[in-house]
């Protein structure tokens, strides 16, 4: 925690008439209340209820992180660890580093403390020498008062943290997130516990979480939409990728917090690299575009959204052939979603689909079958990760969840998940005639369980063949 400013070598000195004048003029605080509590406050309520109930009489200490150098003296933009986000309700403008939230154990259960950076005093010198808090810096925060309408939660100076934690209570921290709470709450058996918890906290969203996500759906539709828009100038580019890259983001920052993972945007043989994140390359006509992307919104939860596109609008005969059986295998993966139904029905349904599709190719040598017995998975070969995952505050959120609780659990009303099947034919496979080499296709939408089946969030997105060809004429007239 900042005692001191966080200056630098190259700030300049402040001589003391400028201290005293940077003391004086300044119109006195607003103390009104300017804030109305938030939808997402008695939601978050209800979460921090269920995480109290599982660990009676334990101090709970969840910080939301602190600043991340990215080079020398400059960080990353600051994003909130999840848990924190997910008990507190805060949005990304009204979270500052070094946050700590502390459910503090009292009679029949647990009082919420929200520990902050407060506002700078002016007489304070950390208001315009602290480059990282300085509010002259950073600009403004939440007031006490703001803070506690706003969120529902006690609001504490977090300067006054160590002095509730050094009164011994029996305490869990997350670990690994901020030093000063690693360093001032001992170690504690129960820790992954904790961490376990707050993963499988989240699996199923409520309602506030289902419209966050419908909103980081709709916000990549339209990121979609400019980046069929930016085809043309794509092409002409040298990377053009970037241009694709930077189509998106765009859409990211304008409706959103960020991106909520980093965007692959792989033209051509690129595709078949799975990450591909360079997104240097150039985009060509007569190839496909793979691209992968999800705007984080103000709240944190996140799309998670790809579409295998023609540069030139127009699928060829081989392009179409390897995207019509992932689209199968996606519409399987999709109907195998709904309540009761094994989580791993999804990828299993997803897999048949491809290992019969790769067989009738002529490229899988052994049946379908044998290739679907887990000991053989020949199929593979060109479809090496799985089929989908959950989503929400994390792009593969709940992922500290016991497997019984995910990988090897059931389908419950309320869970995110995409569906995600994809083929990759890497540019130097032998197996495949050589049309259709250097082809890497997946689409991937987001996809919420309801009491009747499934909804597809993305729906809105055009899937098919048609769809997608139909659409780049819309945008591109
Ligand atoms: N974009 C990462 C994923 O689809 O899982
Ligand atoms: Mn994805
Ligand atoms: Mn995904």
């Amino acid at each position: 925690m900042a005692d001191k400013p966080v200056t630098t070598s190259y700030d300049l000195p402040v001589s003391e008439p400028l201290r005293q004048l940077m003391r004086t003029g300044w119109a006195s605080p607003d103390q009104s209340v300017n804030s109305a509590k938030a939808e997402v406050a008695d939601f978050a309520a209800a979460r921090r209820a269920k995480i109290s109930a599982a660990f009676p009489g334990l101090r709970l200490v969840i910080p939301a992180g602190v600043f991340k150098v990215r080079n020398n003296d400059c960080d990353y933009r600051f994003r909130a660890n999840t848990a924190f986000v997910h008990l507190t309700g805060m949005s990304a403008g009204d979270i500052t580093p070094e946050s700590v939230l502390v459910l503090n154990p009292i009679s029949g259960g647990h009082e919420a403390l929200l520990y902050i950076h407060l506002r700078n005093d002016r007489n304070e010198e950390t208001f315009y020498r602290d480059r990282r808090h300085g509010e002259f810096w950073v600009g403004p925060r939440l007031s006490i008062a703001d803070a506690e309408k706003i969120y529902g939660i006690k609001v504490c100076d977090v300067k006054e943290l160590k002095l509730l934690l050094d009164k011994k209570v029996e305490s869990i921290a997350m670990r690994g997130e901020d030093s000063f709470v690693d360093q001032n709450v001992a170690a504690h058996a129960r820790e992954n516990d904790l961490i376990i918890a707050l993963s499988e906290l989240r699996l199923i969203k409520d309602d506030f979480e289902i419209k966050q996500m419908r909103h980081a759906v709709d916000a990549t539709i339209k990121g979609f939409a400019d980046i069929v828009k930016a085809l043309p100038q794509a092409v002409v580019h040298p990377r053009g990728e970037r241009v694709i890259d930077a189509a998106f983001y765009g859409r990211a920052r304008v409706e959103g917090n960020e991106l909520g993972y980093d965007t692959i945007a792989a033209s051509g043989a690129h595709a078949c690299v799975l990450h591909w994140i360079r997104n240097d390359g150039v985009v060509k006509s007569g190839d496909l575009i793979l691209v992968d992307a999800g705007v984080e919104v103000e709240s944190h939860y996140t799309a998670d959204i790809t579409r295998t596109i023609p540069v030139n609008g127009k699928f060829n005969s081989a392009q179409r052939q390897i995207y019509e059986l992932v689209l199968a295998a996606q519409s399987a993966g999709i109907a195998a979603v709904k309540p009761g139904a094994k989580y791993r029905d999804i990828n299993n349904a997803c897999m048949k689909v491809l290992a019969e599709g790769l067989h009738e190719l002529g490229v899988l040598t052994i049946s379908a079958a044998e290739s679907l017995k887990p000991e053989n998975g020949l199929h593979r070969r060109w479809s090496v990760h799985a089929s989908g995952h959950m989503l929400g505050l994390d792009v593969h959120d709940c992922a500290k969840a016991r497997s019984d609780q995910y990988l090897d659990g059931v389908l419950q009303v309320g869970e995110v998940l995409t569906v995600e099947p994809g083929l990759y034919i890497q540019p130097d496979d032998q197996l495949f005639p050589a049309e259709f080499r250097g082809i890497g296709v997946r689409i991937e939408d987001d996809i919420l369980v309801t009491e009747n089946g499934s909804e597809n969030l993305s729906a809105k997105l055009p899937r098919t063949v048609s769809e997608i060809e139909n659409w780049i004429v819309e945008l591109q007239k």
